[in-house]
């Protein structure tokens, strides 16, 4: 069989390969495996269930500033981050999970983003350059912060004075009277709680929208939205 016949067979095969991964990752929730990186269908519908746009602003970021997003995950935030810094900006994608590090290499060389860092942490230390960064956000991640005593203590450290962390996350009413180990359990976390441990660590709260998106139980694939309502919360490092 000639070489141009035998592409035109495998195209179709290659597609609906690709079709299948991407399902695959997507209905199951957070994809878990490195290949292929759903980019598209990951980010197309998050300003219906995130309101990303929204999670952004809150950030105030400015041309040149260096920033950090804790718990990147595949770098969705990242990428906008980027952006939104330009190229005499800095951004420090940083994750503790083996599978998100490769997606994050996997996206600064898919698009180009030169002004993104990659950082491996620990459960307890991002690792970030000290006295730096003029934001952090930590989105969708707070509520996998068992160690929350040292993380928001060196994220203090790497904040300039004035910088702001930006938290989102996800909580039922229903379940704030539980203990912060079962809220973890079941990827949630009460912002209340929350307010009171950056409080404890020397953080001034700036504001705390909540709900930020109430629970969309009619979604079926997507994010945390179809479990419980998201929260957003700003807090800074005191001048
Ligand atoms: C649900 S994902 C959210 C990813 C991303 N922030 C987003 O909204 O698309 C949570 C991420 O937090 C990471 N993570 C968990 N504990 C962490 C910690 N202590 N420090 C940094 N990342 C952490 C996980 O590996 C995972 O990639």
């Amino acid at each position: 069989m000639g070489l141009r016949r035998r592409r035109w067979i495998l195209l179709p095969v290659a597609l609906g390969l690709l079709l299948v991964a991407t399902t695959a990752s997507v209905s199951s929730g957070w994809p878990q495996q490195a290949a292929p990186v759903p980019f598209k269908a990951q980010d197309e519908d998050r300003e219906r269930y995130q309101r990303p746009s929204d999670v952004l602003k809150a950030l105030e970021l400015s041309r040149g500033d260096w920033v950090a997003d804790v718990g990147a995950g595949n770098g969705y935030y990242a990428q906008h981050m980027a952006d939104l810094v330009g190229p005499t900006g800095k951004v420090f994608a940083e994750d503790i999970a083996d599978y998100a590090i490769d997606f994050l290499h996997q996206r600064v060389k898919m698009f180009d983003l030169r002004n993104v860092e990659v950082a491996k942490g620990t459960d307890d230390d991002p690792k970030l350059p000290a006295n730096s960064l003029a934001a952090v956000l930590v989105m969708n991640t707070y509520h996998h912060f068992s160690r929350y005593e040292p993380m928001l203590e060196q994220i203090l450290k790497a904040l300039k004075p004035g910088g702001r962390l930006v938290i989102g996350d996800y909580s039922l009413p229903d379940h704030r009277s539980q203990s912060r180990a079962d809220q973890l359990k079941i990827h949630e976390i009460d912002p209340e709680r929350v307010r009171a441990e950056l409080g404890r660590a020397g953080y001034q709260i700036v504001r705390c929208e909540d709900p930020f998106l109430k629970r969309m139980s009619e979604l079926k694939m997507g994010d945390r939205i179809a479990e419980a309502d998201m929260w957003l919360m700003v807090a800074v490092k005191p001048e």
